[in-house]
């Protein structure tokens, strides 16, 4: 072979390469290769069992889940956690959220009691999940109707009754988008409802590292702002967080 017949070989080779690798990249052959594909209620099992093993970080974790709702129809969850009968007869509170368990079909391969907590947390238009944070603690949350105000923060620490915390995200969220907390990553949340009603699928891990999970509700209209991006907020009772942020009634 001369040089030549050897780089047009070389080049064919590298353009059927190129070809076969952008083929799978964009996922060209997942309905020939792959035609049973996991069901998206399995690899969250995995995933949560996985985090409760300590195999994944909370991190990897967060970041699996919300992959995996970014890749699955929306359609597909509302039908399996049979949304529409999960809502009926819903009593929304005057107050913060009402919370009803979801109980998800038999599927084979996914234990009866899956490891994580499963749950529709609904809510009307101003009614809040009001802002805390978590340890011990690990959990998805799905917007599964209507649009939500989502803040975020980082807990940096804790400080006898105030945790020191850091804003990350504010932003309106939508239906079939999500967002998650843990130890590791915008452990404190916040989302109040800005739609007439709002539901979010949540998948919650509880008791993380062995140790007994823990709620914090904070006062953030009260914060103090320390003037390094962080701010020092104080830690409330629940039902004097509830009655300061189950319900915004500035407008
Ligand atoms: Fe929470």
């Amino acid at each position: 072979m001369n040089r030549r017949e050897f780089s047009k070989k070389l080049m064919a080779a590298v353009v059927s390469y190129a070809l076969f690798d952008s083929l799978f990249a964009s996922n060209a052959f997942s309905k020939s290769v792959e035609p049973i594909s996991k069901h998206w209620a399995l690899k969250l099992n995995e995933y949560c069992s996985d985090l409760r093993k300590n195999s994944i970080t909370p991190l990897e974790w967060q970041n699996q889940i919300e992959g995996l709702y970014n890749n699955i129809e929306l359609s597909e969850i509302l039908k399996f956690i049979d949304f529409e009968l999960l809502i009926k007869g819903f009593e929304f509170p005057d107050f913060g959220v009402n919370t009803r368990r979801i109980k998800f079909p038999k599927l084979e391969g996914l234990p009866e009691r899956t490891v994580f907590v499963k749950k529709i947390f609904g809510m009307k238009k101003d009614r809040a999940i009001i802002p805390h944070g978590h340890s011990n603690m690990s959990s998805a949350h799905l917007i599964v109707k209507g649009e939500m105000h989502l803040r975020h923060y980082e807990k940096i620490r804790q400080e006898e009754n105030n945790l020191i915390i850091k804003p990350t995200v504010d932003k309106m969220i939508n239906l079939g988008e999500s967002s998650s907390i843990s130890d590791e990553k915008d452990n404190v949340h916040w989302f109040i409802a800005n739609s007439d009603s709002a539901f979010t699928f949540d998948v919650i891990m509880l008791d993380l590292n062995n140790k007994h999970y823990d709620i914090h509700n904070l006062d953030i209209y009260e914060k103090q702002d320390l003037s390094d991006g962080t701010l020092r907020v104080p830690i409330l009772d629940i039902e004097t967080a509830l009655k300061k942020y189950g319900k915004e009634t500035h407008h």
